[in-house]
């Protein structure tokens, strides 16, 4: 299902041919908007974190119904019932022969004086949406973005996967892909960290734009679209759904344990990866270790319980006629919800649609 925001804002497109120069339309549409309510609109989007299913991300719902509302859009809410998926339990120990284990905290630090850290606290900790629950500890295996290329690559190398912890960089494939491909090797857990090189090559937040130390992404690893539990089908009231079961036994599941963590903790856990050195182009930026394939001697030992629960999210829309060519729709919209704030994706989106209507 997605969030639509349907509208015929743009019925006046197909007169364009007959009717003043765009630059009369583009004149008047920039002229219509303003940065203040654009801003106002982002503010009170995301002044708290809002996940999926939670009761802040119905608030974000509301905020969206009632400036519809205000501004005489007919306007409706269609809740949905989908699973979704939440962490109830991680844990993340690095250790090596002769070398005590050391647990990671899995916390991104706030700053000094950073004006959202209470808010922040309601932040969901850091995880892999419907990464399998269970745990591995084992040795460490490096496979750089995680594609099949890369696994094809180690097994060239003669570095045997089956068994071991993938760690694997965020970047070129999408995460979903990365623990699928890391589990096709064989691998019995995944961890995915940020590349500083890759994602921090400038100054880091609050200094500049960019990933700071501590900063991890977050996200689905779910391969499939729309509810699991209604593969192909709506998920209306009462209707017919696969079991929780089935559906995280799905192929388009990551099927096991996986966990994200941040640049720091990634160069931490690649100082102890020992083996070969890894080709030019699987290692990081300045300041980096040097990236080394395993397997070992570094063993983490990972434990992930997730929560898949089925759990209430709404779509607003919004529907004008238009008076000609009534049945024919130009579809406007995109999703609210947000693994953390959302003031980029995807809220500063809602905030010009929002300025737009
Ligand atoms: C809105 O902000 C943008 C970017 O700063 C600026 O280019 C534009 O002129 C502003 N528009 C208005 C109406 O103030
Ligand atoms: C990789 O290791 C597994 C488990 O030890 C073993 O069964 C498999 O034969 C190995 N594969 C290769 C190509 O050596
Ligand atoms: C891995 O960590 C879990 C949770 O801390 C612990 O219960 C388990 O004994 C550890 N396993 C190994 C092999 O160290
Ligand atoms: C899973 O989520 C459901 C619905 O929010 C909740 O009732 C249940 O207690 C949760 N289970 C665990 C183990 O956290």
């Amino acid at each position: 299902p997605l969030p639509l925001l349907v509208g015929a804002l743009f019925a006046t497109y197909y007169h364009l041919l007959v009717a003043p120069a765009p630059s009369y339309y583009q004149s008047l549409f920039l002229s219509l908007g303003s940065n203040d309510t654009a801003a106002a609109h982002l503010r009170a989007l995301t002044v708290r974190p809002h996940l999926a299913g939670t009761e802040a991300n119905a608030l974000a719902a509301d905020h969206v119904v009632s400036t519809l509302s205000s501004l005489s859009f007919p306007t409706r809410v269609t809740p949905y019932e989908v699973l979704l998926s939440y962490p109830v339990g991680r844990s993340l120990s690095l250790s090596a022969p002769g070398r005590d284990a050391t647990a990671f905290a899995l916390v991104q630090d706030t700053y000094p004086g950073d004006p959202y850290a209470a808010a922040s606290a309601e932040v969901v900790p850091t995880f892999l949406a419907y990464a399998a629950s269970g745990s591995a500890a084992a040795e460490v295996v490096y496979a750089n973005y995680g594609r099949r290329e890369d696994y094809a690559y180690l097994a060239s190398r003669g570095v045997n996967v089956t068994g071991k912890v993938a760690l694997a960089r965020y970047g070129k494939v999408y995460r979903g892909d990365i623990v699928k491909n890391a589990r096709d090797a064989g691998a019995a857990a995944a961890v995915i960290f940020t590349d500083p090189k890759d994602y921090t090559p400038g100054k880091a937040f609050p200094d500049g734009p960019w990933m700071p130390p501590t900063g991890v992404q977050v996200g689905s690893t779910f391969k499939g679209v729309g509810d699991p539990t209604t593969p192909m089908w709506a998920s209306s009231e009462g209707c017919e759904r696969v079991s929780v079961a089935k559906a995280m036994s799905t192929h388009d599941m990551p099927g096991i344990p996986a966990l994200p963590v941040s640049g720091r903790d990634g160069e931490e856990i690649l100082r102890l990866v020992g083996g070969d050195v890894a080709p030019e182009d699987w290692q990081g930026g300045d300041g980096a270790p040097v990236y080394r394939l395993g397997p070992g001697p570094a063993v983490l030992n990972l434990t992930y319980t997730g929560n898949e629960t089925i759990a209430t999210i709404q779509n607003v829309i919004s529907v004008i006629e238009g008076k000609e060519e009534p049945d024919r729709y130009v579809i406007l919209g995109n999703h609210r919800d947000a693994w953390t704030f959302g003031a980029a994706d995807p809220n500063s989106g809602t905030a010009a649609l929002l300025e737009v209507v």
